[in-house]
């Protein structure tokens, strides 16, 4: 089962840049967390870190009760003694060593008997799906196919904590939706605490237990997916979860219960709110009509953008642009007029200075 990872104030630098910036997370045994952010803002330090790859210039970090990092007291446990299992972007499979090789190595160099590590070995290919080609070499199999063979690696290690690094970046879009079931599936059975790196939003939503936005060496928001995804603490973390991207509707508090944008007004609770501030709708919630309503404000359709099973539509009045996305093939064509609501109850308010969540929405 796993274990708890407690990181404390930890700061990595390059030369002039602060790759990790005076990070804090508690991890509880068991959790999925995934480090997501942009190219270049973190991820993959703040992880070598955790096992061992880097040495941090400040802060601590505790593999359960053990002290396996800390600057002040001079104590950095190696890699190889931190009870880990690491999986890459690039499956860093040894090219001269068959896959039954390639697992057992590991094992091997650990002692463990001859039995034990055949049925660690053959255990493991059995989770990943992979029993019968053990003597493969990773030059006779597919990209996904040599995935699989790492992370049955990392699984026949046993350790308490899972480390990944983009470990589907590589594989197309199918395989990568079928192994993101596959591999929440394996965190399921194994229990092991994991720390998981992607860019990618959709693959941080669709498996964690907890994600950890970052920007620029330091963390935005630690929250559940539903929590990032419906009330992003600032504008970054709102703009960067969502696909299509959430509305933000520049504005000023008006001072009589209402955000005015210009081409309309919304009527809201604005309470200790004043002067700009930034309005966040995600594209399904904002309702659509397709002929006048109270409450509603008039639009032009732009692009309607059919996809199956949701169609996005883009539509404008005056220089305002909205991103709206409805269940179906929607029959709303280009240039329809259509009547949008903005309801203040799913509506997240931002101080347009600080980009800081000011006002929470309601359902
Ligand atoms: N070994 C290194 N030497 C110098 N700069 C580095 C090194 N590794 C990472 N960086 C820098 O640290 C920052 C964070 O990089 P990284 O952790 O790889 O980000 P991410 O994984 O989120 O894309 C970047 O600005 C990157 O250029
Ligand atoms: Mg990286």
């Amino acid at each position: 089962m796993g274990t708890t990872i407690t990181i404390k104030n930890l700061t990595k630098r390059f030369g002039d840049v602060v790759a990790v910036n005076n990070v804090s997370l508690a991890i509880e045994a068991g959790t999925f967390l995934t480090l997501l952010g942009p190219s270049g803002c973190g991820k993959t330090t703040l992880l070598r870190c955790v096992a061992g790859l880097e040495d941090p210039d400040e802060g601590e970090i505790y593999i359960g009760d053990r002290l396996v990092f800390s600057r002040a007291r001079g104590i950095s446990v190696p890699a190889g003694q931190r009870d880990i299992g690491l999986v890459f972007q690039n499956y860093a499979l040894w090219p001269h060593m068959t896959v039954y090789k390639n697992m057992s190595f590991a094992l091997e160099i650990r002692k463990l008997p001859k039995a034990e590590i055949d049925k660690r070995v053959k255990e493991s290919l059995a989770e990943v799906k992979m029993l019968g080609y053990e003597n493969r070499y990773p030059r006779e199999m597919s990209g996904g196919q040599q995935q699989r063979i790492a992370l049955a690696r990392m699984l026949a290690y046993r350790p308490k904590v899972f480390l990944m690094d983009e470990p589907l970046s590589n594989l197309d879009a199918r395989l990568r939706m079928d192994m993101r079931a596959e591999l929440k599936r394996l965190h399921y059975v194994a229990g092991a605490t994991t720390i998981y790196v992607t860019h990618d939003q959709v693959e941080a939503l669709t498996m964690s237990s907890l994600i950890a936005v970052m920007k620029d060496g330091v963390l935005q928001q630690v929250d559940t997916p539903d929590r990032v995804y419906r009330c992003p603490s600032n504008l970054f973390v709102a703009d960067f979860i969502g696909n299509p991207k959430v509305n933000l509707l520049e504005g000023v508090v008006d001072g009589q219960g209402c955000v005015d944008l210009g081409e309309f007004k919304v009527a809201m609770d604005t309470q200790g709110v004043e002067g700009k501030v930034v309005l966040a709708i995600r594209p399904e919630d904002i309702a659509v009509y397709t002929e006048p309503t109270p409450g509603t404000v008039k639009f032009t359709v732009y692009s309607v953008l059919p996809s199956g099973a949701d169609s996005t539509i883009v539509a404008r009045t005056g220089e305002r642009e909205v991103t709206i996305r409805v269940p179906g093939i929607s029959p709303i064509k280009m240039d329809d007029s259509v009547w949008l609501k903005f309801d203040p109850q799913v509506i997240n308010l931002y101080d347009g200075a600080t980009g800081n969540l000011v006002a929470v929405r309601k359902v």
